[in-house]
Parts: C-alpha cells; sequence; structure tokens
C-alpha cells in the first residue's frame, strides 16, 4: 500500500480495514482481542453508545480549540497514546517507535510501555516532546526503583504503574490457538510480584518518585479515592481495553463516580474504546482531562506505521472539530454533562469493531 494511499483516506474505518488485511490472525487477535468472553471489551463501545448528546445552537463555532495542557504539555488534542506492549508484532519495522513519533509530530503526549520495543534509552534518544513511562512490577522495591532512576534520569515525565494486571487473564483467541504473543515468551520476569502489588509498595514507590505518579487501571470510586490518599497524581480509569478482568463495566461508565470521588484532588484519565472524535468528547464533558487510545493507534500503525497513526490522529481532530461545533462548544472546557444524556438505548450491537459500521469484510471482527 502506497504512503499516497494512507494519505487519501478519509476515515478510520478504511485504516482498520486496511489493517485487518495487514495483520495476520495470531496479530490481529493480540492486538483486537479481550479476556474470556470478551464482555468487558465490548461494553466499553456498549457504554460510550448509551451516550447521547444534548447540542447547544447558536454558539458562534467558528474558531474552536481542542488544545489542552496536560503534564506540562500544550497538547493539541486531550489524547494521549495510551501503552502498547509488543508493538513489534504489529509493526516489525520500529515496533512502537513510528507511533511515538507521529504523536508528537502531531502535538500530543505519549506512554511508552514497558513490554515493547523501543526500550527507553532509544525512545528518549528519538522523540523530544514529553513522554511517559509504564511499568509493570515484576520486581521488588529495589527493582522498582533501578526503573524509576533510569525514567527520571532520562526526563520522562510521568511514571506510570498498571495495576490492573495482579494475575494475566485468560485470552481465549490465543489459548484456543495455542499461540502464546511474543510479550508473555519474556524470561527472567518474576510474574508473583505483580499480583504482591498493593498499597503499601505504592506508598514507598510514591517516596521516591518525583515525576508524575500515575495509577493505571482504577476501576472504582473507592480505588480512585484510596489513589488520591495515597498520593497518586494521575488516576487512569482503564479495565485495559478489555483485556484483563472479564465482565468489568464500560470505561466511560466508571468515569463519573470517579470524578466525583477524585473532586479535584488528582488529574483523571480514562481509556478503553475510544475510537471516535464523539467518544472523546463524551469523556471530557464528563470531566476526564485526557482520553488515551489504544486500539486506534495500534491499527494505524498496522496499516502505515507512522504515517498510519498520523493520518488516525487527523482523523480524530476533524472528528473532533466537526462534532464540538454541531454540539456548540468552542473549547473544551465549556463541555458539560449537560451536553449529555445518558441514557441512550445503542442502536447496534457492539463488536470489537462496531465504531466503523461502515466496512464490510468477511469474518472482519475475527
Ligand atoms: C495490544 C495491546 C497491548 C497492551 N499492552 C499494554 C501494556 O504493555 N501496558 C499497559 O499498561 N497497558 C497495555 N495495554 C492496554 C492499553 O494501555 C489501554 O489500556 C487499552 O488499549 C485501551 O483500550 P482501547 O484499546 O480500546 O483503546 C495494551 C493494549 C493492547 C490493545
Amino acid at each position: 500500500m502506497s504512503e499516497q494511499t494512507i494519505a487519501a483516506m478519509r476515515t478510520t474505518s478504511e485504516i482498520v480495514k486496511l489493517a485487518r488485511q495487514r495483520l495476520d490472525q495470531n496479530a490481529w487477535d493480540y492486538l483486537t482481542g479481550g479476556a474470556e468472553t470478551e464482555t468487558t471489551l465490548l461494553r466499553n463501545r456498549q457504554a460510550l453508545d448509551e451516550i447521547a448528546f444534548r447540542p447547544r445552537v447558536l454558539n458562534n463555532v467558528s474558531d474552536i480549540d481542542l488544545s489542552r495542557e496536560f503534564l506540562g504539555m500544550k497538547m493539541r488534542l486531550p489524547v494521549f497514546l495510551a501503552p502498547i506492549g509488543g508493538l513489534q508484532q504489529i509493526c516489525p519495522n520500529g515496533g512502537g517507535l513510528p507511533a511515538l513519533k507521529a504523536a508528537e509530530d502531531f502535538g500530543i503526549l505519549s506512554i511508552l510501555s514497558s513490554v515493547t520495543e523501543p526500550g527507553m534509552d532509544v525512545a528518549k534518544a528519538e522523540v523530544k516532546s514529553p513522554l511517559g513511562y509504564q511499568l509493570y512490577v515484576h520486581g521488588d522495591d529495589a527493582w522498582v526503583f533501578d526503573i524509576l532512576d533510569q525514567v527520571q534520569a532520562l526526563g520522562f515525565v510521568a511514571f506510570c504503574l498498571t495495576v490492573d494486571t495482579a494475575i494475566y487473564s485468560r485470552r481465549e483467541r490465543d489459548l484456543i490457538k495455542g499461540h502464546t504473543p511474543r510479550g508473555r515468551q519474556r524470561a527472567g520476569l518474576d510474574r508473583d510480584y505483580q499480583a504482591k502489588l498493593d498499597w503499601d509498595q505504592i506508598d514507598r514507590i510514591r517516596d521516591k518518585c518525583k515525576v508524575a505518579l500515575v495509577a493505571k487501571g482504577i476501576a472504582t470510586a473507592e480505588d480512585a479515592r484510596l489513589a488520591v490518599e495515597h498520593g497518586i497524581d494521575i488516576v487512569y480509569i482503564s479495565n485495559h481495553g478489555g483485556r484483563q478482568l472479564d465482565h468489568g463495566r464500560g470505561a466511560i461508565a466508571v468515569l463519573p463516580e470517579v470524578v466525583e470521588a477524585v473532586d479535584g484532588k488528582a488529574k483523571v484519565v480514562v481509556d478503553g474504546g475510544f475510537v471516535r472524535g464523539t467518544d472523546i468528547i463524551k469523556a471530557i464533558a464528563l470531566g476526564a482531562d485526557a482520553v488515551g487510545i489504544g486500539k486506534l493507534y495500534g491499527w494505524g500503525l498496522a496499516a502505515g506505521g507512522q504515517e498510519g497513526v498520523a493520518r488516525v490522529l487527523d482523523i480524530l481532530e476533524e472528528e473532533m472539530q466537526v462534532s464540538m461545533g454541531l454540539l456548540g462548544a468552542n473549547a473544551l472546557d465549556k463541555l458539560t454533562p449537560a451536553h449529555l444524556y445518558r441514557d441512550a438505548r445503542p442502536v447496534r450491537a457492539p463488536s470489537v469493531t462496531s465504531g466503523f459500521p461502515h466496512i464490510k469484510f468477511p469474518d472482519f471482527d475475527y
């Protein structure tokens, strides 16, 4: 597929379709699938589809500002690239680096996964704009502090601990095929530490951490309150894109109770199922400071490397521009819950690609 073809694509649907064509079944399942029955994954979309807009008119929307200050960066959109491990399976040529570069060129933050290529040194050498670093806790305090020292010395702006992976979930697409994704094959990691992680260890990390500390994988008001009490700077609502606990709630459904519990004492970000400009707007209206995208940029990367991710971000921006204008809001801080009706009936059944209903593709979802 020539570069020109990606540049000419007008919709993310076309990009996702190209990603499906380019990825083999194992890579597609790794990127797109979830845990067990994939109910959590589907609820991410369903919960977004249960929110309708209450547009306001006659508000002069000739000039719309979508930018937001976040972690010291003026981001062009209130969006960041969520950490994705194993991106070398999706993009053998550079792993996650083309995505980081696309985000930098576009003007948004990325959080680098600790289990992807490139490693932290290469990422920081190649990308000059702010980056966060995500870690799965696979070791004792000394192990974590050693990584934290490197993260701080290299100048990452945030240290993101993923807390929804105490135990690796049952990914049935992989189990049925007998396939072990490459990230799972890494030797020398003590996975028991993830199960042992608790608030006491968070306190010890908090004491040492001089950059913004992020708890990724919060799914209740109770844990959001605890996170604030334990000094977390950014409460990151996530169900890991439906890849961990099955039968969870859709991520955006959790947002109101967490925003209320946090009560302005920390930043609140969310990810899970966000693939459209309208999705981002809904989260911002409910009080999120920023929204993470995962699979969406993974599909962009699979379809066209750096250019694919860049095109995804451009389209997301255009979608947001159009919808903000039609909603009657010319800046993000004008969005409020009053722009939303939260009891709408979804018009279609959720599926892993139900955000792209115009694609007709045999066996598309699988
Ligand atoms: C292929 C894949 C790998 C992921 N790897 C990581 C990871 O290494 N660390 C992490 O904290 N989250 C990881 N996640 C979860 C994402 O950070 C994010 O929470 C999720 O993708 C958001 O949902 P979405 O894909 O529907 O946007 C991964 C997600 C995917 C799709």
